[in-house]
């Protein structure tokens, strides 16, 4: 029986990772909490993976910026089904945003308490089951959703881009510390997914990836326990090469590339 835990399933990535699990370990038994604000859409990802693959869902309607309500959600599911063997911090939002205008000091406090801090309410209070569990022998993996735009910072995405560096530091100190305790710990950077995330940007989206296609590497990489990784792999050279280009040449680059308007919201 494989037990995992998802936030941000109700849409995109964290939905398709639900499917993709559920169907891998169809024939092993499955359990998964799915995490998110929208209840319906998780009623109905849980009424699918139920009639498809016969997945036990128990669903938790909540904010990740709700330290409380995730623990409450965690100690639930740990007492339903024990210690998860995977726990995925995938819930996320991108805003637009601009320092110059004090409007968006909201949206800038909104993306790092959820892409950040909702990382941490949802690892936390699972850690000690984890470490007792894995004591035992049963496999114990956190996996954090990061992004490409945490590599440099981009243009009118400042809130996103520092959300996502912070996460993508934040889960390498987070590896180092779990290995006294043999859990491990993978960062997941996606490039560009087709996802209700990216439907709205105007702008040319280079190696742009089916959802589900994504979610099938996602799993592999889980899979294989890798620490990092860049899915699809050729936005993986990209962030490689981002990570070269002299300050100068980077504000050269990025002073008109197009970026997220300040109206969206997702
Ligand atoms: N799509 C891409 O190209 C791309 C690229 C790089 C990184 N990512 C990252 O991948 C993750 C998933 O993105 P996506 O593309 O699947 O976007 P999406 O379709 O907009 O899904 C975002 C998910 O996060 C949940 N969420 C947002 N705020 C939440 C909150 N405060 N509390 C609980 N759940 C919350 C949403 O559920 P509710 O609204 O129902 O709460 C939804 O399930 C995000 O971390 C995103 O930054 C995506």
């Amino acid at each position: 029986m494989k037990t995992i835990f998802i936030t941000g399933a109700s849409s995109g990535i964290g939905q398709a990772l639900a499917h993709a699990y559920a169907k891998r370990y169809q024939h092993k038994g499955v359990s998964i909490g799915l995490v998110a604000r929208r209840s319906e859409h998780l009623q109905q990802l849980s009424a699918e993976l139920t009639k498809q693959y016969q997945t036990k869902c128990y669903l938790y309607v909540c904010d990740v910026r709700n330290a409380t309500a995730l623990n409450t959600a965690a100690q639930d599911f740990i007492q339903q089904v024990g210690a998860p063997n995977i726990v995925i911090a995938n819930a996320g939002v991108s805003r637009g945003t601009l320092t110059e205008y004090q409007e968006d000091i909201a949206a800038f406090q909104a993306v790092m308490d959820i892409n950040v801090m909702g990382m941490v309410h949802t690892f936390q209070p699972f850690i000690d089951a984890m470490k007792h569990a894995r004591a035992q022998g049963a496999q114990a993996q956190l996996v954090g959703v990061a992004s490409v735009a945490g590599i440099r910072g981009l243009p009118g995405a400042g809130a996103y881009s520092a959300s996502k560096a912070a996460a993508i530091t934040y889960l390498e100190s987070l590896r180092t510390e779990m290995q006294h305790h043999d859990i491990a710990v993978t960062t997941i950077a996606p490039g560009y997914i087709r996802t209700p995330m990216t439907a709205i940007n105007t702008y040319a989206m280079p190696f742009l990836m089916d959802v589900d296609v994504f979610a099938n590497k996602f799993v592999d990489a889980v899979e294989k326990q890798k620490r990092y990784t860049v899915i699809p792999w050729q936005m993986g050279v990209v962030a490689k090469l981002l990570r070269l280009i002299p300050a100068a040449l980077w504000d050269r680059l990025t002073k008109n590339a197009p970026h997220k308007s300040r109206d969206i919201q997702a």
